[in-house]
């Protein structure tokens, strides 16, 4: 990993993912070159594939967090080189690494005897990912949504055609208590992602309300010892500007997860970010270095 090089193209904030890239690039050895929209040509002067073309030449790698997975489709086409996905409307990879590894540190049980229930936009690129990645480990992945945000059927294949090689399980359900019953592991995520449109908020309190996670819905797990996952950033109380504007619109005092949950000793979430950078270390040695 010494003297590599590596470009980072975000297109959308981001928090962990850039922080996590330059560290495991950094500890290891590597350069990075930070690029979002406002300060370079993508997507504006320059399409893609010519961004692709150029990049490809100077770095060894490049992760792109945007708002089109076929965007990140042409770059990996024409880059010639590693391209890594640090978030699309479709898929979070590196998020679900993590969430992997978070999960196997803290049970002690093989991977298909591991449940874990997912709660909110069946459709989001973390849900996605937690289900493709999840039934590739072999795990038993519950997606707990109303069915108007239930996966695409695309996805929904993808998965089951997993199964069928690992005998893994997914279950989709609108039933919030059956679906984390007997959970090891509850999982949301924020209602509205980056992207989305913020008047988009009251319409999903209004059809997530009972998919919030709190202490009620982590009593009927019936499972003591249920671990809380969340990908951050989590609207946990009403300190931040978007929290502050939800809750007052909304009369919640928190959005996806209760406050009391969110800073219980069930929950998992820092250890899950911290995993963040363990993981993409492991995924840059991976891709950047030739083992003999
Ligand atoms: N979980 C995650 O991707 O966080 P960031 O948006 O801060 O990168």
């Amino acid at each position: 990993m010494i003297g590599k090089t590596i470009a980072l193209i975000f297109e959308k904030p981001s928090t962990r993912t850039r922080c996590a890239f330059e560290v495991a690039a950094y500890d290891q050895g590597a350069h990075v070159t930070y690029l979002d929209s406002a300060n370079s040509h993508i997507g504006e002067r320059e399409s893609i594939k010519d961004t692709a073309r150029v990049l490809g030449r100077l770095y060894d790698g490049i992760l792109y967090r945007g708002h089109r997975q076929a965007a990140l489709e042409i770059l990996d086409k024409h880059a010639k080189a590693p391209v890594w996905n640090g978030l699309t409307e479709l898929w979070h990879p590196t998020q679900a690494l993590c969430d992997l590894l978070t999960i196997r540190e803290n049970s002690r049980k093989p991977w298909p005897e591991i449940s874990v229930a997912y709660l909110g936009d069946g459709r989001s690129n973390v849900a996605n990912s937690l289900r493709v990645a999840g039934v590739t480990i072999g795990m038993n992945i519950r997606i707990v949504s109303p069915s108007s945000l239930r996966a695409d059927e695309p996805i929904i294949e993808l998965a089951e055609k997993i199964c069928r090689d690992t005998g893994a399980v997914v279950t989709d359900t609108d039933d919030p208590e059956l679906g984390v019953r007997d959970a090891d592991f509850v999982y949301t995520d924020v209602w509205v992602r980056i992207g989305e449109a913020a008047d988009q908020w009251r319409r999903r309190v209004n059809l997530l309300r009972d998919y919030r996670v709190d202490r009620t819905l982590l009593a009927s797990t019936r499972n003591p010892d249920v671990k809380f996952l969340h990908c951050l950033p989590a609207l946990h109380n009403a300190e931040t500007r978007v929290g502050a504007e939800v809750c007052a619109e909304t009369g919640l005092n928190s959005a996806e997860v209760s406050d009391e949950v969110f800073e219980s000793p069930t929950s998992l979430v820092f250890d899950q970010a911290e995993n963040r950078m363990h993981t993409i270390k492991a995924l840059l040695i991976a891709t950047l270095t030739r083992i003999p």
